[in-house]
């Protein structure tokens, strides 16, 4: 690894109350105190935010969120504005995720929107990409992913970029057990370098891109090990603090 600090992010989705939420940090901030050279971040529903990061704290856990609009306020009714995260404390927020692309239309236009408020607040985007099931069985991963890429490394430029992590997630991968094997996730994170690298030559190498679907306690070893992989967002497997935390030591003893 080109001296990328690995990053294991937990996306928990639409789930966990509250006295869940703080159980699971309680357990987590006493277990990984001591672990500072892998990144974790936990990316949580709007409305534990406030409280995840008053126990946080200034630990070496950060946070995130899993969406946001990308106006700074206004009559959007139901919606979170990223100066409402700021205001929560959010480091991170996970944009481009597949549920949030199949299961909420969400486009290529609108997430850039979202990637580009984030970036003028101060909100650094897990920019999220993949390619479903048929279109993987098409040969159509490559193009998928450059149209997912393409608006957004014509838009930004070298500064905002270093801020980014990528997330390489398929879609048929994600919640369904059936995980990316090393050879297409090799392949595919070396394309997204690639494409990066086209327009930023200097930067490509020093951006984490981690692999996403599926991640569990007996793949984490093998994806981890993958040339070009990163760190994992872990959908899942992050609901467990057992396993969750495991998953963390696996990455972190790959170093
Ligand atoms: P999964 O979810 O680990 O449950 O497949 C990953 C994700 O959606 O980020």
């Amino acid at each position: 690894m080109a001296n990328r600090i690995p990053v294991v992010a937990a996306n928990w989705k639409m789930n966990k109350t509250i006295s869940e939420g703080n159980l699971f940090v309680e357990i987590l901030n006493n277990k990984i105190l001591y672990k500072p050279e892998v990144d974790v971040i936990l990316c949580v529903s709007y409305p534990l935010l406030f409280q995840m990061n008053s126990i946080l704290g200034s630990g070496n856990i950060q946070l995130g969120a899993q969406n946001m609009h990308w106006e700074l306020s206004g009559p959007f009714t139901g919606e979170v504005s990223p100066l409402m995260l700021k205001s929560c404390g959010v480091q991170w927020v996970i944009l481009g995720h597949s549920e949030r692309r199949h299961l909420f239309q969400e486009t290529d236009e609108a997430i850039l929107k979202k990637v580009l408020s984030a970036l003028k607040s101060e909100i650094k985007p897990i920019f999220c990409v993949g390619e479903k099931i048929d279109e993987r069985k098409s040969g159509r991963t490559e193009e998928v992913l450059e149209r997912q890429l393409s608006g957004l490394l014509e838009t930004i430029n070298e500064v905002e970029l270093n801020r980014f992590i990528f997330a390489y997630e398929p879609v048929w991968a994600i919640g369904t057990g059936e995980n990316a094997t090393p050879s297409q996730v090799e392949i595919t994170h070396r394309f997204i370098r690639e494409q990066i690298s086209r327009r930023f030559p200097k930067c490509s190498e020093k951006l984490r891109i981690i692999y996403g679907g599926s991640v569990n306690l007996d793949n984490a070893k093998e994806l981890i090990e993958v040339e070009g992989v990163d760190g994992f967002l872990v959908g899942g497997a992050s609901l467990e603090v057992e396993s969750f935390e495991k998953i963390i030591n696996i990455v972190k003893e790959n170093e």
